[in-house]
Formats: structure tokens, C-alpha cells, sequence
């Protein structure tokens, strides 16, 4: 679909065939300690997307800027919507959960690489350059297998061993920084800089945030053609958050939904940049420090744009503790047979915090965007495997089960 950019912090706009990351205007001016301003986002006419709403073959790829070639490489979803009635019964809620974790590479982040990949394959380039915590790597590791791409990966060297080993199985060039993610992301611009192809870094690719927006289209066709009234999303960065309300944007926009959902933005009381950003209407950096490694975020690359989303949407942010992460993680496998990673389970946990202000006449999802076998480290010390039993038929009476 024909598209334009635009920055909502200037206002500038442009249609161009030239790939571009942030806004040339004010990309990039914002203070010492502040959120990065000038992250473009992907936009389309209003009459464009309300032709598209007519079409009676309508689906999730007919919203996105570049074609998806040979959707059946690497199949983006639909993941599945559990709606799971132990949980349901206990809160009396009409809760589901938007199971992103089930994407091919284990997480979200497979939906903002394929659209990267489009995009690159789409202007003649063979390499992506990126920097990630962890999952957009393995993401864009995997969906470059797939198409034969050529992907360039800087990680700082403490990320969970398994979303980089997952990384370096796919056939990616893994550049372990001694370093925090800010430092990866600057390398991997540097790397573009100098050595060309494409940068897929979080917001600052405008193709990741419209990437993202298929989890919402994807739940809309989903739920009869319907938003949820509430969703919770697990944000570090906010570019998540930015997408799924993009996605929401757009159906409005063509006349799909009435209103927008109300967007939850769940973050770690040790992570919570722009929580304090909705609140205040500052945007100060924070010194991040959770278990949650994948919304551990000092300074958000979305940030501004999450704030605007939150708000327009009328929704509001949530923050839970580390301890109420893990809780949260505990009961979704308990008692709904759902492993998510402690990121995502953040979500879950600030739905628990939050349910009490919420209306059983209401839908809610909770989006749950990373599988639990990504990070296994986390339960080092916590948990530990029941003693072996000797092969004997009499330690069945001594079994207290
Ligand atoms: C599993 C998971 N959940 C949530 C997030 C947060 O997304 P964002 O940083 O865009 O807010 C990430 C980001 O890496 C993630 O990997």
C-alpha cells in the first residue's frame, strides 16, 4: 500500500521511495538524559484504508507497506487466543491471551524483522544490521535463514544465553558487546554507517513499529472483527506498545472500529521510563535495572510515541516488581499451561494488579510476547528439580501424591 512518513513530534512528512530512519528535522535533538525524538511512523490515506475495509478477501498483509514475499518461508501467524478458564472463572473477568510467544522464533519480534526483511528485499539489499536485548535478534536471525539474508547482530555480551545461541544457530554474525544495549545500538549504526545495508533497530527502523502492528490486526479478525476494550502490553523500549497501536490506528481509520482499545502499558517497577513519562509528562531516562531482561530499558527508543498512544487511547500504565514478575510466570503455568519469560508475564502481573478497576462487562487481552524456554536462567536459585527415586515399585506408597 502506497505510504507516507511522519514524524509526530515536528510534524514533517514525505513520501519517498528512499529508505529512511529518523526524521531528518528534529531526529536526534532531543536533551542529554531525554527520549529520543523524531521516530517516523508509517501512514496511509484515510480513503486508501477505508477501500481496503471493502475488500471482501481482506487480511492481516493488505495493511502493510511492502509485499510479504512467499508468506509461507517463514508464516508470521495467526498465533493462537486462549482464553483459559481456570484464570477466567478466578477473576470473573472476560480475559484471553494473545499468544505471540508462539511466533516461529519464540517471540514477538518476529513481526517487526519479517517487515524489515520485506523492506530490504523490497529495495535490492541483502544485509540487516541490528542491535537487540536479545529476541529482535533471534528474530531477525531466524527470518534471515529463511530468505537468505545476511544479518549482522550486536548484543551486549551479558544477554540470556539462549536467545543467543539461538542466534548463532540461525547463521547470524553474533558481535557480543562488553557493553549495554545503548552501546550495541550505536555500534550497530556505525557498522551500517560504514559498511552498508539495512538498520533494523527498534523505532529507529520506522518498519518495526508498522511491523508490529499485525498482532492487533491479526486479534481483530480473531475476535469476530472486534478490538478488545482493554489490552495489556509489556513495554521496555514502547515499540510494541507503538505498534499494537498502530495497528489498532489504522483499523479506525478505515472505519473497522469504533474506538480504540484502552492501552495498559506494563512495565517493571525497575524499568518504568515511560510510566513516569505518562504520569509527569517528562521525558527522563531511568537507570534500569529488572529481572525482565527484555523490557529492561534505561532510555526507550519509542518512548514519546508510547506516551502519546497510552494516552490517546485513554489508557494508563501499571508497574510490578520483579517478585510479582515471577509470581505472575508461576501462575500462568499453573494455571493455564502457559509459559511465558518474565517480560511478557509482566503483562499478566500488571493485569492482576489491575483487575479490581476493571468491568467483568468488558473484553480484555493480555498480550504475552516471549516463550519461558527463552530464558531459563531466571530460575536459577528458585526453583529446583524434585529428587530422583530409586527404581522401586515400594517408593510409590512413600510418594505423598
Ligand atoms: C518478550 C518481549 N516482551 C516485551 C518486550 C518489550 O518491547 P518494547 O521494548 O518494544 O517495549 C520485548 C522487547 O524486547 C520482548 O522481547
Amino acid at each position: 500500500m502506497r505510504f507516507k512518513y511522519k514524524c509526530y513530534d515536528c510534524g514533517f512528512e514525505t513520501v519517498t521511495d528512499d529508505i529512511i530512519y529518523l526524521c531528518p528535522h528534529c531526529g536526534s535533538t532531543e536533551k542529554e538524559g531525554e527520549f529520543r525524538k523524531g521516530i517516523l511512523s508509517v501512514i496511509y490515506e484515510d480513503d486508501e484504508l477505508k477501500a481496503l475495509a471493502a475488500r471482501p478477501d481482506l487480511g492481516v498483509s493488505d495493511f502493510l507497506p511492502y509485499p510479504i514475499v512467499d508468506a509461507d518461508t517463514f508464516p508470521l501467524g495467526p498465533t493462537p487466543v486462549v482464553r483459559s478458564r481456570r484464570i477466567r472463572e478466578r477473576c470473573g473477568l472476560d480475559v484471553c491471551f494473545k499468544m505471540d510467544s508462539q511466533l516461529l522464533s519464540g517471540s514477538f519480534k518476529d513481526r517487526a524483522s519479517l517487515l524489515v526483511a520485506m523492506q530490504a528485499m523490497a529495495h535490492g539489499q541483502t544485509k540487516i544490521a541490528l542491535a537487540s536485548t536479545g529476541n529482535a535478534g533471534a528474530a531477525m536471525s531466524a527470518i534471515g535463514a529463511a530468505y537468505g539474508l545476511d544479518i549482522v547482530l550486536f548484543v551486549p555480551a551479558s544477554a540470556p544465553v539462549n536467545k543467543l545461541m539461538q542466534s548463532v544457530l540461525y547463521g547470524a554474525h553474533v558481535v557480543p558487546v562488553r557493553g549495554s544495549y545503548d552501546d550495541a545500538f550505536a555500534l550497530s549504526l556505525e557498522y551500517t554507517r560504514k559498511k552498508g545495508g539495512i538498520n533494523r533497530n527498534t523505532a529507529y527502523n520506522p518498519m518495526t513499529i508498522e511491523g508490529k502492528k499485525t498482532s492487533s490486526i491479526e486479534l481483530f479478525f480473531q475476535l469476530g472483527r472486534k478490538a478488545p476494550d482493554v489490552i495489556y502490553v509489556p513495554t521496555g523500549d514502547g515499540c510494541i506498545l507503538g505498534g499494537v497501536y498502530k495497528g489498532f490506528y489504522d483499523l479506525l481509520h478505515a472505519g473497522l472500529i469504533e474506538r480504540l482499545p484502552r492501552i495498559i502499558c506494563a512495565q517493571s517497577e525497575g524499568s518504568m521510563a515511560i510510566a513516569q513519562a505518562i504520569e509527569s509528562g517528562e521525558y527522563r531516562n531511568v537507570k534500569a535495572d529488572t529481572i525482565a531482561d527484555s523490557i529492561s530499558v534505561s532510555s526507550p527508543a519509542n518512548g514519546r510515541m508510547a506516551v502519546r498512544a497510552v494516552r490517546e487511547s485513554g489508557g494508563y500504565a501499571v508497574c510490578v516488581s520483579d517478585g510479582e514478575i515471577l509470581a505472575a510466570q508461576r501462575e500462568l503455568c499453573s494455571s493455564a499451561g502457559l509459559f511465558a519469560e518474565p517480560a511478557a508475564s509482566a503483562a499478566y502481573a500488571a493485569f492482576l494488579k489491575d483487575r479490581k478497576n476493571l468491568d467483568p462487562s468488558q473484553t480484555v487481552t493480555v498480550l504475552l510476547t516471549g516463550t519461558g524456554f527463552k530464558d531459563m536462567a531466571v530460575f536459577e536459585n528458585k526453583l529446583s528439580l524434585p529428587q530422583a527415586v530409586d527404581n522401586d515399585p515400594a517408593v510409590i506408597d512413600s510418594l505423598p501424591f
